[in-house]
């Protein structure tokens, strides 16, 4: 007889959901709720990468799964300018934006290698790199940071490694904004066997140093993952790709082709317009860093030390008493700013907790 209660995989509540009460204390603020937890871009996109939406003729039709020729080599010549890589279009597969790759790509790697059960990923860290590995029934391992953040590799079990169907970064990392060495993660991989995927959709967002792809090491056993949704602020246009080995991109490339996961043809057509065009990052870069640096300023006359981190848009704050959702509560109440807790990025992180600077906090 068949059971009421299900007894596979049972989705965690999203991390935003769990917001509420933090909400209801900011929304009592004279200014209003002022909502920095989430990282969903709030200025607009460029007006012309907009307009070309409407202007792509290419309705009618299924637009090619791997991206048009065109978008492949728009996205191609964006990351040699970029990052001073050298790929061709024939590098480049396109994704739906980048967390349904970031999701999906535990199993699909699994279809190939039935053998490995393992996904590696930074302890603090964007939280779909472990629940791809759950939805996969694979094993999430965490990977220890150090003091400044980065991944340290050296701390990973051989066993863990040996089974490891693939390693995730991200470089500037979400939450910390930290910058990995990409060139000794790529060794790394190539040594073992295992595929490096690079998450690199903050890449011109940063701070102290140029952009960096771990592409700029070379291609074999790696791949760098990239979206426009922040760089251009189109998230709502879910266009991105990834680029990087050439047996993994012909599998991956089968396999979502197969699944008919596909970017619409006007929203390949509009991106083109949006690598093609550095400006209006140029502009969006100039808009985070004083928000950011206005936010280190107010925190500062709270007693709060906030640094700017090496890239990113996002603040990482520790909380005064080493509690992050206390601190949440206290900045939603003298604030009325929601952000998220460190919490959410790992359970390792949380004392801290993230500002989005996706918004100004002018007057607060
Ligand atoms: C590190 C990182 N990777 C991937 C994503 C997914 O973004 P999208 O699917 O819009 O490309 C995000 C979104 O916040 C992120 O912070």
């Amino acid at each position: 007889m068949a059971s009421d209660t299900p007894s596979g995989f049972d989705p965690p509540p999203h991390p935003y959901d769990r917001l509420d009460e933090i909400k209801a204390l900011a929304a009592q603020h004279p200014l209003g709720l002022l909502n920095l937890s989430i990282g969903a871009p709030h200025d607009p996109a460029p007006p012309h990468v907009v307009a070309a939406l409407s202007q792509s003729d290419q309705e009618r039709g299924y637009p090619p799964a791997h991206g048009t020729p065109a978008y492949r080599a728009a996205a191609a010549a964006w990351l040699n300018r970029v990052a001073g890589t050298d790929i061709a279009a024939a590098d480049v597969l396109a994704t739906v934006g980048s967390k349904e790759l970031v999701a999906g790509i535990p199993h699909w790697l699994r279809l190939q290698q039935p053998e490995l059960d393992t996904v590696l990923y930074p302890a603090i860290s964007y939280p779909t790199y472990a629940m791809g590995a759950m939805m996969a029934g694979c094993r999430a391992v965490a990977v220890p940071v150090d003091s400044e953040w980065r991944m340290d590799l050296g701390a990973i079990d051989p066993d863990d490694a040996a089974r490891a169907l693939c390693i995730w970064n991200a470089s500037p990392g979400n939450p910390t904004g930290a910058m990995d060495d990409l060139e000794a993660l790529a060794e790394w991989g190539r040594a073992r066997n295992v595929p490096v995927l690079s998450d690199e959709c903050y890449i011109e967002f940063t701070w102290d140093r140029e952009p960096e792809s771990i592409l700029q090491y070379g291609l074999d056993g790696v791949l760098a993952v990239h979206s426009l949704s922040k760089r251009s602020n189109f998230a709502g246009g879910r266009a991105g790709f990834i680029a990087g080995d050439a047996h993994l991109l012909e599998f991956l490339g089968a396999v979502r082709q197969h699944s008919g996961l596909i970017i619409a043809g006007p929203v390949q057509h509009a991106a083109i317009a949006a690598y093609e065009d550095g400006d209006h990052v140029t502009a969006q870069r100039e808009i985070y860093r004083t928000r950011m640096e206005a936010m280190i300023k107010r925190l500062a006359e709270l007693g709060v030390d906030c640094e700017m981190p090496s890239g990113g848009f996002y603040l990482w704050a520790k909380a005064p008493n080493g509690d992050g959702w206390d601190f949440a509560r206290t900045l939603a109440t003298e604030l009325g700013v929601v952000v998220s807790p460190g919490e959410f990025y790992g359970n390792v992180s949380d004392g801290y907790v993230r500002f989005a600077m996706v918004q100004d906090v002018d007057g607060r």
